[in-house]
C-alpha cells in the first residue's frame, strides 16, 4: 500500500518536473477552472417583515458566495426563470482584454426570459473583495447580489497572518417596493425616494422596527481573529458600518492591500468593499454588527449578530452611535494608504507600480447634473443623459455599424455653458489605448455621489469641496493612494481619479447610485486597440446573443 502511494507520488514529481521543462518552451498550464450553475428565480421574501418578490439565485437572497483564486477561470451558466431580460455584471471584476463578459446592457444583449448564457471569464491578476449584482432594469432592488472573493495564491504573500474564518458582510439600503415599481417610478418621471431600511446578509436585525430576529450571522471563537469583508451593494444610501465593543484593523479594499490602519467605524459607499481583520477579544458573549445610513435626516440602522461560541448572553441593546456629517467621512478617506510593500496578485510589490511619475496626457472633467427633461427627471455627465440603444454598444462596434447605433464623443472633455440644455442619447467616449489619462468628478449637488468605472481600477488621488483647478494638483497624493474601482465624491466637491487606459474594451463608467444610473447618469468609455489583435483583446465569445441592428450581420474577420 504503502510503496504504491510512494511509487505514485514519485511520477507524479517527474510528470511535474517534466511538464514544468515542457511548459517552459511549448504548453502553457492552463488556470484552474471553477463552475456554477445559477437558476434566477423569483421568490417571496420579507427581509424588512414585509412580503415582497425577491430575485433569488438556487434559491437563494443574497445570492450564493464565489469563492476564487487570482487567475481561475470561472464559468457561469445563467438560466433566467424571470419574465423580464436579465443581466449580471461583476463590480470590479477587470476582465483583461474581455469586456464581452462584463454584463452590462453596453456590451451585452439581455440574456431573454427562459434562456440561458454562460458568462466565462479569469479573475486575471487580482485579489481581494468584489460582488456581482443585476444591471437591467432596478433588479438590484430584488436581489440577485452576492459576494465574490478572489484569494491570493499560495506562493503570494499575504500581509497578515491567515484568519481563522472569511466571513462575506453585504450590506445595503433596502426597498420593500417592487422593483417594476420602482421602475416605473422612474419612468414616469419621479424618484425612488428614501428607502425603508438597511439590510446585512439579507436581514434587518432585530433593532430595525419591522421586525427580523438575533440569529447570529457568524460564530466566533475567543482570541480568534476573522476577516470580514464588507461591500455596500444598496441602490443609493452610503452606510456606516462598526461592531460593538471591537475594533476592525483595514487589510484591503476594492482588490488592493491598504496600511493596516486600526478603525471604530467605517463609511462605505455604494460600490465600495473593505476587508478588515477583527479579533475576538473582548467578553464572550452576542454583539451586534451595525449598518446605518449616513447624510440622511433620519438615521436607519440594521443590525447582525456576531456570536462568542457558547455565548448565552444576547448583545447590548445599546448600539454604538455613528459618526456625523461628511467631514468626517473625507477624512477618513485621507487615512487609506497602499502598502506600497505588500504583495496583491503578483510577487512583486504592489507599489513598483508608480503612477505618481507617469506624465498625464490628457483631462477629463467630468460634472453631473440634474434636470427636467420633457417633464421628467434625468441625470447627466457634462450636458448628455445616457440612454441605452437596443443594441449594445460594443456589439455595434464589433460588427462596424457604430455610425448606425450612437456618436462616439458627444460630450467634450469639459462641461458645457451652464445653461445648454440636457441631451438624452448613448453617452460614448474613447480613449486612446495605453494613454495615462486624470479624470476629475466635480458634484456641484447636494447629495453624496459614488463613481465605478468597470474593466479598471484607478487611483484617486484627490478630494476637496468646491471646484476643480489646476492647482487642486499639488494636493494629489502621488504616492499611495489605495489603487481601487469605486470612488465617492462628497456634495459640492470634486475627486480626482489617475489611470492608464491599458485594457481594450467598451466600459461603464457609472454612479453607483441607481436612481442616477438609470437616469442617465453613466457613459461608456470605449479603448480600442488599433490592431484588432488578440493580443490586446479576445474576439467576441461564440456564445454571445445578438440583438437589435447585428442580428443576421455576417461576422467581421476574426482578431489574429
Ligand atoms: C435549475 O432548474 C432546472 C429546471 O429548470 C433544474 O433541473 C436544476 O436542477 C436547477 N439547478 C439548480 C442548481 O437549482
Ligand atoms: C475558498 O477557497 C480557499 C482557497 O481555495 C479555501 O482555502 C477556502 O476554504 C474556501 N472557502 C470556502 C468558504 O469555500
Ligand atoms: C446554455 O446552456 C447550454 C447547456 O449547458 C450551453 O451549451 C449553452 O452554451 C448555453 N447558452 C449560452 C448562450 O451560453
Ligand atoms: C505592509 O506590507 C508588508 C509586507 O507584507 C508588511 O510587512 C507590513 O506590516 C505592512 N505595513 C503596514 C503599515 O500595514
Ligand atoms: C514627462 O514630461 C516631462 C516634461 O514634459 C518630460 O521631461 C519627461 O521626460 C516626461 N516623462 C515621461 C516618462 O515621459
Ligand atoms: C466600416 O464601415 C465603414 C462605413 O460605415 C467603412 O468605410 C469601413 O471600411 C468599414 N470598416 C471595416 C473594417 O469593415
Amino acid at each position: 500500500m504503502k510503496g504504491k502511494k510512494m511509487s505514485c507520488i514519485s511520477t507524479l514529481v517527474v510528470l511535474a518536473a517534466l511538464s514544468l521543462l515542457l511548459g517552459l518552451s511549448v504548453v502553457q498550464a492552463e488556470d484552474p477552472y471553477i463552475y456554477f450553475v445559477w437558476n434566477v428565480t423569483y421568490g417571496t421574501i420579507a427581509p424588512l417583515g414585509v412580503p415582497q418578490q425577491g430575485i433569488l439565485i438556487n434559491g437563494q437572497f443574497p445570492g450564493p458566495n464565489i469563492n476564487s483564486t487570482t487567475n481561475n477561470n470561472i464559468v457561469i451558466n445563467v438560466y433566467n426563470h424571470l419574465d423580464q431580460p436579465f443581466l449580471f455584471t461583476w463590480n470590479g471584476i477587470q476582465h483583461r482584454k474581455n469586456s464581452w463578459q462584463d454584463g452590462t446592457p453596453g456590451t451585452n444583449c439581455p440574456i431573454p426570459p427562459g434562456k440561458n448564457f454562460t458568462y466565462h471569464f479569469q479573475v486575471k491578476d487580482q485579489i481581494g473583495s468584489y460582488f456581482y449584482f443585476p444591471s437591467l432594469a432596478i433588479h438590484k432592488a430584488a436581489g440577485g447580489f452576492g459576494g465574490l472573493r478572489v484569494n491570493s495564491r499560495l506562493l503570494i504573500p499575504v500581509p497578515f497572518d491567515p484568519p481563522a474564518d472569511d466571513y462575506t458582510v453585504l450590506i445595503g439600503d433596502w426597498y420593500t417596493k417592487d422593483h417594476r415599481v420602482l421602475a416605473r417610478l422612474l419612468d414616469s418621471g419621479r424618484s425612488i425616494g428614501r428607502p425603508a431600511g438597511v439590510l446585512i446578509n439579507g436581514r434587518s436585525g432585530k433593532h430595525h422596527a419591522t421586525g427580523g430576529d438575533d440569529v447570529p450571522l457568524f460564530v466566533v471563537e475567543a482570541g480568534k481573529t476573522y476577516r470580514y469583508r464588507i461591500c455596500n451593494v444598496g441602490l443609493r444610501t452610503s452606510l456606516n458600518f462598526r461592531i460593538q465593543g471591537h475594533t476592525m484593523k483595514l487589510v484591503e479594499m476594492d482588490g488592493s492591500h491598504t496600511v493596516q490602519n486600526v478603525y471604530d467605524a467605517l463609511d462605505v459607499h455604494v460600490g465600495q468593499c473593505y476587508s478588515v481583520l477583527v479579533t475576538a477579544d473582548q467578553t464572550p458573549k452576542d454583539y451586534y454588527m451595525v449598518a446605518s445610513t449616513r447624510f440622511m435626516k433620519q438615521v436607519t440602522t440594521a443590525t447582525g449578530v456576531i456570536r462568542y461560541a457558547g455565548s448565552k448572553a444576547p448583545p447590548s441593546p445599546v448600539i454604538p452611535e455613528g459618526p456625523v456629517g461628511w467631514a468626517w467621512s473625507l477624512n477618513q478617506w485621507r487615512t487609506f494608504r497602499w502598502n506600497l510593500t505588500a504583495s496583491a496578485a503578483r510577487p512583486n510589490p504592489q507599489g513598483s507600480y508608480h503612477y505618481g511619475s507617469i506624465n498625464i496626457t490628457r483631462t477629463i472633467k467630468l460634472v453631473s447634473s440634474r434636470a427636467v427633461v420633457a417633464g421628467k427627471l434625468r441625470y447627466a455627465l457634462n450636458g448628455v443623459s445616457h440612454v441605452d440603444p437596443r443594441t449594445p454598444l460594443k456589439l455595434a462596434e464589433y460588427f462596424n455599424i457604430s455610425d448606425k447605433v450612437f456618436k462616439y464623443n458627444l460630450i467634450g472633455d469639459k462641461p458645457p455653458a451652464a445653461a445648454a440644455p440636457v441631451k438624452l442619447a448613448p453617452n460614448v467616449i474613447t480613449a486612446e489605448f495605453r494613454t495615462f489619462i486624470e479624470i476629475v468628478f466635480e458634484n456641484h449637488e447636494k447629495s453624496i455621489q459614488s463613481y465605478h468605472l468597470d474593466g479598471y481600477s484607478f487611483f484617486p488621488v484627490g478630494m476637496g469641496p468646491g471646484k476643480w483647478t489646476r492647482k487642486s494638483r499639488t494636493t494629489y497624493n502621488l504616492l499611495d493612494a489605495v489603487s481601487r474601482h469605486t470612488i465617492q465624491v462628497y456634495p459640492k466637491s470634486w475627486t480626482a481619479i489617475m489611470l492608464t487606459f491599458d485594457n481594450a474594451g467598451m466600459w461603464n463608467l457609472r454612479s453607483e447610485n441607481k436612481e442616477r444610473h438609470y437616469l442617465g447618469q453613466q457613459l461608456y468609455v470605449s479603448v480600442l486597440s488599433p490592431a484588432r489583435s488578440l493580443r490586446d483583446e479576445y474576439d467576441i465569445p461564440a456564445n454571445a446573443f445578438r440583438c437589435g441592428k447585428v442580428v443576421g450581420l455576417p461576422l467581421p474577420p476574426p482578431y489574429v
